[in-house]
This record gives C-alpha cells, structure tokens and sequence, in this order.
C-alpha cells in the first residue's frame, strides 16, 4: 500500500498541527454554546474523530452520507441524501464537517439542503480544499489547509473505498489510477 504513493503532503505530526489549530478557533467562536458536529460519511470520519477529541464545549456528534449529482444541468440546491442525520438540528449550532472540498458542488448543496432546516448557525469545517477546482463558490469557516490539484489519499480520504486507514495524507502514484 505505501508503495502507491509517491509523496507525504501532510505527515501526522502536520494534521495533529491542523486538527489543534481548528479546534482552538472553533472553542473560541462557540465558548458557552452547544455545537452539533455533522460529519459527512466516509472522508471525514478520521479528522472528525481526532477534532471532537480536540473540542472543549458541549458537542454532540452526527453523521450524513450524501452523493451529489454533481451535473451542471441539475439545480445546485439538488443532492441525493443516501443516510439521513439521526436528529433535527433546528435552532442548534451546526458545523458541517468534510475532507476536502473540490468542485464545491457536493457542499453547496449540502449547505442548501441543511439551511432550510433553520439551525441557529450553520458553518463549514474542512480539512483541504482545491481552491483551483472549484466551480461553485462556498464559503469554508475553518479550513486546515488548502492544496494544489493533485489527487490526495489517506486520513480519511480514498481512492476506490482504499487508503483511508494511511495516517498521512499523501499523492497517489498516477500508475495506481491510470
Ligand atoms: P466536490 O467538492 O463536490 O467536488 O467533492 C468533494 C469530494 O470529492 C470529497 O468529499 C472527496 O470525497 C472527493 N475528493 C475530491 N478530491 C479528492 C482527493 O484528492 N482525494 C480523495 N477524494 C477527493
Ligand atoms: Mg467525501
């Protein structure tokens, strides 16, 4: 498996940097609220569960799995949810938790879709994003990092369903999906 990858964009030492980072900033904004952390399935589970580790106000925990169209015909506000969130998030502070935020075309549905909800805030936290392949613009409240366009492997983050246990985020090797 380490084999397929030809460089180490972030080592553990980094995404604990990173993870550590967001976290403050998030205890900051939220000092005596409650937050629902929303982590959407599978990318984020890794960083989701190393962040909520990092948080120190009242945090609940909950996941979605969503596939977006993804085509430019359909209305932005379109996604297809294929594991609902276990509870309503009306009035509660929400932050939306993702890998990486590429196109931008799975997020800003999502934030359609859970805006109509009515939560009391609702915010975006993601681990990278491609600010070079975005197509629709979203606003990213607490990003780790940005990268270039490359394809990006580990922590969460797979290529066909593998990868996600590496504790790096590296490149995969072009020979691997070619
Ligand atoms: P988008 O922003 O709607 O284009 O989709 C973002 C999703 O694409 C992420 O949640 C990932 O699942 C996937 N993705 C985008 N870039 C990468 C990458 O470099 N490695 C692995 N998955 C990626
Ligand atoms: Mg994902």
């Amino acid at each position: 498996m380490y084999e397929d990858i030809s460089e180490i964009v972030f080592s553990e030492i980094d995404l604990y940097d990173m993870v550590c980072r967001i976290a403050e900033r998030i205890n900051e904004d939220f000092a005596n609220e409650e937050i629902l952390l929303v982590g959407l399935l599978k990318g984020s589970v890794v960083f989701i569960t190393d962040l909520m580790r990092k948080i120190d106000v009242p945090c609940k925990l909950d996941f979605m799995s969503v596939s977006s169209y993804g085509n430019s015909t359909k209305s932005s506000g379109v996604v297809n949810v294929k594991m609902e969130l276990s509870e309503e998030i009306e009035g509660k502070n929400v932050l939306i938790v993702e890998d990486i935020i590429d196109s931008g075309n799975t997020l800003s549905a999502v934030l359609e879709l859970l805006k109509s909800r009515n939560p009391k805030s609702l915010k975006l936290v993601s681990l990278l994003s491609k600010p070079s392949r975005r197509e629709k613009d979203v606003t990213i409240d607490y990003l780790g990092s940005e990268i270039d366009d490359l394809f990006v492997v580990g922590y969460g983050l797979d290529y066909a369903e593998k990868y996600r246990n590496l504790p790096y985020i590296g490149v995969l090797k072009p020979e691997v999906y070619l």
